[in-house]
């Protein structure tokens, strides 16, 4: 079984939290696409999705699948995406593509978040990784300072702009001992506009790809 089916696996069985009716939030990479890939089969069932990125959102259109604004869909039954590392606590390291703003926004609205991985994401500590943190570009200079002050070594992502307008810094260098802490921490510098540490929201459901099938973490 390659990486790849593996991820495949995994969205697969995620298909099973869907129920009648939902609105559905809809995460970002190649994961999420199989998801999204899935879920058009069962199109008819449900009302409509809340992407989390521009790429996600096109992905679904050109399914025929709804896609509805967070605004006026309210509170979302479920959220399902993908991780770059997650530990048994079902923390997570997320943003590799970029979308961790949009996606922590969409998991805060979601009732139940279902985390779909191959396994070799599944780590004993977050931080190898490098931690994408997204920033106003006028604080890029200032916010990666304080970031050296917490043992990090950031890099500027070049030549990427997120879907908001703003910059990545990849934080290599960092092991995350206390995910909630670092989260909180990290979130208070001024021109942070979100931490790739999913952990004060941690996913609900971790399911993961493996050779040997599937397993679900909770
Ligand atoms: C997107 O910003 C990330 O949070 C993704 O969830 C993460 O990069 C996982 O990507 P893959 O599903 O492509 O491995």
């Amino acid at each position: 079984m390659t990486q790849d089916e593996m991820k495949k696996a995994a969205a697969e069985a995620a298909i099973e939290y869907v129920q009648p009716g939902m609105i559905i939030g809809i995460g970002t990479g190649s994961t999420a696409n199989h998801f999204i890939d899935a879920l058009a089969r069962i199109k008819g069932r449900i009302e409509g999705t809340v992407a989390s990125s521009e790429a996600s959102a096109k992905r679904l259109r050109d399914h025929g699948i709804p896609v509805l604004d967070l605004n006026s869909a309210g509170q979302l039954s479920l959220y399902v995406d993908g991780a770059d590392e997650a530990t048994r606590h079902l923390h997570l390291i997320k943003g590799g593509g970029g979308a961790l703003t949009r996606e922590k926004i969409v998991a805060a609205a979601s009732e139940k978040f279902v985390c779909i991985a191959d396994d070799s994401k599944l780590v004993d500590l977050l931080g190898a990784f490098p931690l994408p943190v997204e920033v106003i570009p006028m604080a890029r200079s200032y916010v990666a300072r304080e970031l050296v002050k917490h043992g990090g070594r950031p890099q500027l992502r070049e030549g990427f702009t997120t879907d908001n307008g703003n910059l990545i810094l990849d934080v290599h260098n960092l092991q995350i001992m206390d995910p909630v802490a670092l989260e909180t921490e990290l979130n208070q510098i001024a021109g942070v506009v979100t931490v790739g540490i999913f952990a004060r929201r941690p996913a609900d459901v971790l399911i993961l790809g493996g050779k040997d099938g599937v397993r679900t973490l909770k």
